[in-house]
């Protein structure tokens, strides 16, 4: 059981900086990742659709043996993750964007949100909002066409800077001290956000606080790799290869599937 793999998955190379993160803490592990580029984006599709296409991920990696799946895509977490809990056995990680605590720590009392349409709509995401930042103000600002960029290699263009400066602008106007990033692609966004935030604007992320979570199941579950073996790790995509390995720094293997 140890020695099966981690899957991981994302509606495409985002959720590679989630895999990032397990492989610095468990590098032991043997990883697999599905990168379903082809479907991206997931943050405009329906609740259904989001759905379907979560299952069809979970089974391929259940196929290929893993041990554990990490839902390494925010939209997929908030729509999908408590059916795949109900009805498959292995255990499942998710990531939901980190409202709390930057509701408790916000000094001006305000905060905004990035993610997709498919995660700031979803029941989950509202419910977290509710418990953690009721008193909070938070500007929920949907990132319409970052993904689909970022997917076709524009991560650092005039384009992007110019849609993360309208979406950025509304919010430092009404002062936000924290931007919580709630898509797992938006992390490679950092350096441009960081040129564009004021110096006081922390940026949070979820993605150490799901590799740590994922250690800390393995851990319950009696599940990790202890041999000393180097890890086989493996990324699939069923979009553009070098998207995926730049992303990479072309350091891991990586192939075309057709899923
Ligand atoms: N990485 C996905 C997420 O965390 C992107 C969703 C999309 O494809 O729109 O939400």
């Amino acid at each position: 059981m140890s020695k099966q793999a981690i899957g991981i998955f994302d509606s495409g190379v985002g959720g590679t900086s989630i895999f990032k993160e397990i492989h610095a803490l468990l590098p032991n592990e043997n990883c697999i990742y599905l990168a379903d580029s082809k479907n991206a984006p997931y943050g405009n599709k329906s609740a259904s659709e989001i759905l379907q296409l979560s299952i069809k991920n979970t089974e391929l990696l259940l196929n290929k043996g893993c041990k554990l799946i990490v839902v390494a895509c925010n939209t997929a977490t908030t729509n999908a993750i408590s059916y795949l809990r109900a009805n498959y056995t292995v255990p499942f990680i998710g990531i939901e964007p980190a409202i709390k605590p930057a509701a408790l720590n916000t000094k001006t009392n305000t905060v905004g949100v990035l993610a997709t349409k498919g995660t700031l709509s979803s029941h989950l995401f509202h419910k977290t909002s509710d418990l953690y930042a009721s008193g909070i103000k938070v500007i929920e600002q949907v990132g319409e066409g970052i993904v689909p960029l970022i997917e076709s290699g524009k991560l650092y263009s005039d384009e992007m800077r110019d849609l993360l400066v309208s979406y950025l602008e509304p919010m430092i106007r009404e002062h936000i001290d924290y931007l919580v990033l709630g898509c797992t692609h938006y992390p490679y966004l950092i350096p441009i956000l960081k040129k564009i935030l004021p110096e006081n604007v922390s940026i949070i992320d979820s993605g150490s606080a799901v590799a740590k979570q994922t250690k800390a199941v393995l851990i319950a579950h009696d599940m990790m790799n202890t041999t000393k073996a180097s890890p086989s790790i493996k990324l699939y995509t069923n979009g553009r290869l070098e998207v995926l390995n730049t992303l990479l720094n072309h350091q891991f293997e990586t192939s075309y599937l057709d899923f």
